[in-house]
């Protein structure tokens, strides 16, 4: 029996949680994928020979030897538009505490979490299942929680009450990841041959979402997905998981596993930089893969500029030989769009594109 709740507007709500809970065999209708789009779970397959970056940030702070990080970066941005981090300042306890928040959150009784329910992707908190349970024509095997996080003096209060340690653990991680997004983005300026403070001004005025993912073990991980194929709309991604689930796209489209690192984050990079490097960098497109035996939990945080500032490309990126292959968008336009339109079925960066083909 599916455990169903009537949300504000009335809709029926089904959390993947409450399902895997509830011990069903098989996943409902609605998670069945079409066959072209269901994932191929075989690690060998997946992962093939390919060694996805994993660059070491301590050098970072060296004179001497920054050259060569921004130089591995360059390379990973150009090749995948992703990479993972370790040396990064944000401290492993930190980490396990924002897990241990989301953990004891996802756990909660349904009626406490419906609290927080709502499709209207405007709220700045907001609990959820799918990408948009009441729209999505198939669903996807993931519960949300989503709320700003920069400034965290505007939003902190507004964030869950239960479980009583969430504001002050996820606080901690949130903060951390914007001073290391901060530094990430000055790298990334950098290794443009822009000046490292380029975006400084617009990322300290900001906006930061964290999105906290619960993925549920899935009785049927090989027609589900727990998230579809996307790029994200933000400078960049932090990404923090608890274990393996993250596919990548790579340039021959193929899906590459990521694997799990025990303290490392993983880098991707969004819309919002795809834009302002006139495409010398692309967004990278991943999509979430389920399991059968373990909840899967992540901290996605998504950094942006400010939500009604238009970002561009850079115009020291514009020239004769390579024009502006891109209008501007902000976060705000993002919005407008996701709340219209199928994410699934038109990539948002496409219609940013001035060629559209
Ligand atoms: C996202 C996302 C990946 C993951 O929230 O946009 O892509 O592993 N999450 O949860
Ligand atoms: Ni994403």
């Amino acid at each position: 029996m599916e455990e169903t709740n009537k949300n504000v507007l009335g809709d029926c709500f089904t959390s993947a949680m409450a399902l895997t809970e509830s011990g069903v065999p098989h996943v409902p209708t609605r998670y069945i994928l079409p066959p072209s789009q269901r994932p191929v779970l075989s690690p060998s397959i997946g992962t093939g020979s390919i060694n996805l970056p994993v660059i070491d940030l301590s050098f970072l702070h060296d004179p001497l030897l920054r050259p060569s990080v921004i130089h591995e970066i360059e390379m990973a941005c150009k090749e995948f538009g992703f990479f993972q981090v370790t040396n990064h300042g944000i401290s492993s306890s930190v980490m396990r505490d924002a897990l241990d928040a989301a953990t004891r959150f996802f756990d909660l009784p349904s009626h406490e979490k419906m609290l927080l329910v709502s499709d209207d992707v405007h709220t700045p908190v907001r609990y959820g299942t799918s990408i948009n349970h009441a729209t999505d024509s198939v669903h996807y095997w993931r519960d949300f929680i989503k709320h700003y996080s920069h400034p965290l003096s505007k939003w902190i209060n507004l964030w869950p009450s239960n479980p009583s340690c969430y504001k002050q653990k996820v606080r901690k991680y949130s903060e951390a990841t914007h001073v290391l997004h901060k530094q990430l983005i000055e790298a990334i300026s950098e290794s443009l041959g822009l000046e490292k403070s380029y975006l400084q001004e617009e990322i300290e005025e900001g906006s930061q979402v964290m999105a906290v993912n619960c993925y549920p073990a899935c009785p049927q991980p090989g027609i589900a997905l727990g998230m579809p194929p996307h790029s994200d709309f933000s400078s960049l991604t932090i990404l923090l998981q608890s274990s393996q689930g993250l596919q990548i796209k790579d340039k021959n489209n193929n899906w590459i596993c990521v694997p799990y690192i025990e303290g490392a984050l993983i880098v991707q990079l969004g819309d919002q930089v795809e834009v302002m490097s006139n495409g010398i960098y692309r967004s990278v497109v991943h999509r979430v893969t389920v399991n059968k035996d373990v909840n899967r939990l992540s901290f996605a945080s998504l950094h942006s500029l400010p939500m009604n500032k238009k970002i561009s490309p850079a115009p020291q990126l514009v020239n004769e030989d390579k024009p502006a292959a891109y209008g501007d968008f902000s976060f705000n336009d993002f919005l407008e769009y996701i709340s219209r339109n199928d994410l699934t079925k038109q990539r948002f960066i496409d219609t940013v594109k001035k060629n559209k083909f």
